[in-house]
Formats: structure tokens, C-alpha cells, sequence
């Protein structure tokens, strides 16, 4: 079954007498295990087409299906509750907690739960993700490439069936974008997790199972 699809989705923002049409018709759809990738230049659509799939934002017509059931079903504790438990978020400026060491930043989303496990996944997620070695430094002591492993970590925490990210190797430089992809790569298959990835960086090809262009508000 597809983790999540998108059929017909069409997203306008009002903005004044002007219609922006960011999105037109997109249908999509992701499976377990499968990291797609969408490339699209600026301000084609992508981090639109991205809320919409993260239920961060409601789509003007068509249909965002979780595990194939259609969301506009769902109330809004069960839309918190799909976010909260069901889908990782990792974001270009990492939204990490500078007060916060590295263990406590990827045991926030888990906060809510009163399983007390949820400390040593944090460990074991850093471990997995080579940091190891950094769980008590804060985001200010740690590399960009490190800070983006943290956030990764952090959307594993409470096991999603999906991670969403939006230009995750934005700010990195090649080398550390290609570890980053390595590990996404490594993730999907260790938690059966489904990736979506939105960039304009052709670097991602390389790493995904399926690339889809959108421009212009289209997938091509
Ligand atoms: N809240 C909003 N209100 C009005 N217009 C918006 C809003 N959000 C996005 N848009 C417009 O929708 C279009 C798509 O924006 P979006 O942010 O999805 O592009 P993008 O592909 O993520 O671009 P980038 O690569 O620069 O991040 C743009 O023309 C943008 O100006
Ligand atoms: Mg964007």
C-alpha cells in the first residue's frame, strides 16, 4: 500500500486581487522503503507539495491520502496525532534547540510519550547516525553536516512511516551532502521508511529510487 498519495492536488494562495497557483493537479505517491525525489527550481512548488504531504497545510482541490485513508476524514486531534507519530520532519535550517544537547534535541518529538525507552532510542538513533560520540554536545558545537545527522535522528524518534525533507543538504558542502544521502539511504531500509525528498540539487538522483521533476506547479 502507498504510504501516502496525492491525487489531483491543486494548492492556490489568494494574494490580494492575484491568484498564486502553486500547485496544479499533482498526483503522487510513495511506498515503504522507497526514497523519492522531487527536483524542481525555485518556487516550482516543492515545500507547497512537501505541507501538503505533511499535513501542515490543506490542499484548495483533489485528495492527500496517510496509509490510504483520505485526511480530510480526520479530525484535528487526529490530524496532530498522524504528524506527531507518523511522519518525520527534516528541514533545511535543522530547527534544532540550541539550549539543548544533541540526546535531548532527538528526544523531543517523543516528549508526549511516557515510555521510558525513549532516551536510549535517542542514543542508539545518534549511534546509528555517527554521532555517537557527540550526544552531549548542543547545535552550536557541532558541524553543519553533524547538526543535519542530529535532525535526522530527531524525525526517526517516533517511528514514522514517513520522513519528509525539504533541501536537506541545502547548506552542505558535497561531501557532507553525500554522507547525508548515504544515510537516508541506509534508513530506509533499516526502518522500512518511506523518504520524500524535495531539492533543486541533481546530486539527488544518484541516491533515489525515483526522481520526479515538478515545475511550475506540474509534475513531469
Ligand atoms: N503562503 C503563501 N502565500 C502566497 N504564495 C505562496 C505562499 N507559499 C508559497 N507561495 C507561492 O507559491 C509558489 C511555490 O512556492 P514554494 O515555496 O512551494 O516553492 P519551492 O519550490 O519550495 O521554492 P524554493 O526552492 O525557493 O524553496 C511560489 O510562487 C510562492 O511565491
Ligand atoms: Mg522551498
Amino acid at each position: 500500500m502507498n504510504v501516502i498519495e496525492l491525487v489531483g492536488v491543486t494548492k492556490r494562495y489568494q494574494m490580494g486581487e492575484e491568484v498564486v497557483e502553486a500547485l496544479k493537479g499533482v498526483d503522487f505517491h510513495a511506498e515503504p522503503g522507497e526514497m523519492v525525489v522531487v527536483i524542481g527550481p525555485s518556487g516550482s512548488g516543492k515545500s507547497t507539495m512537501l505541507n501538503m504531504i505533511g499535513l501542515l497545510d490543506t490542499p484548495t482541490e483533489g485528495t492527500v491520502l496517510h496509509r490510504g485513508h483520505d485526511v480530510s476524514d480526520l479530525t484535528e486531534d487526529e490530524l496532530t496525532e498522524e504528524r506527531r507519530s507518523g511522519i518525520g520532519f527534516v528541514f533545511q535550517a535543522f530547527h534544532l534547540l540550541p539550549v539543548l544537547d544533541a540526546v535531548e534535541n532527538v528526544e523531543l518529538p517523543s516528549m508526549w510519550d511516557t515510555d521510558v525507552d525513549r532516551h536510549d532510542r535517542a542514543i542508539s538513533l545518534l549511534e546509528r547516525v555517527g554521532l555517537g560520540d557527540r550526544l552531549d554536545h548542543t547545535p552550536t558545537e557541532l558541524s553543519g553536516g553533524q547538526r543535519q545527522r542530529v535532525a535526522i535522528a530527531r524525525a526517526l524518534i517516533n517511528e514514522p512511516h514517513i520522513v519528509l525533507a525539504d533541501e536537506p543538504t541545502g547548506n552542505l558542502d558535497r561531501e557532507t551532502a553525500r554522507n547525508i544521502l548515504d544515510m537516508f539511504t541506509q534508513l530506509k531500509t533499516e526502518e522500512d521508511v518511506a523518504i520524500v525528498a524535495v531539492t533543486h540539487d541533481e546530486l539527488f538522483r544518484e541516491f533515489a529510487d525515483r526522481t520526479v521533476s515538478l515545475v511550475d506547479g506540474r509534475i513531469r
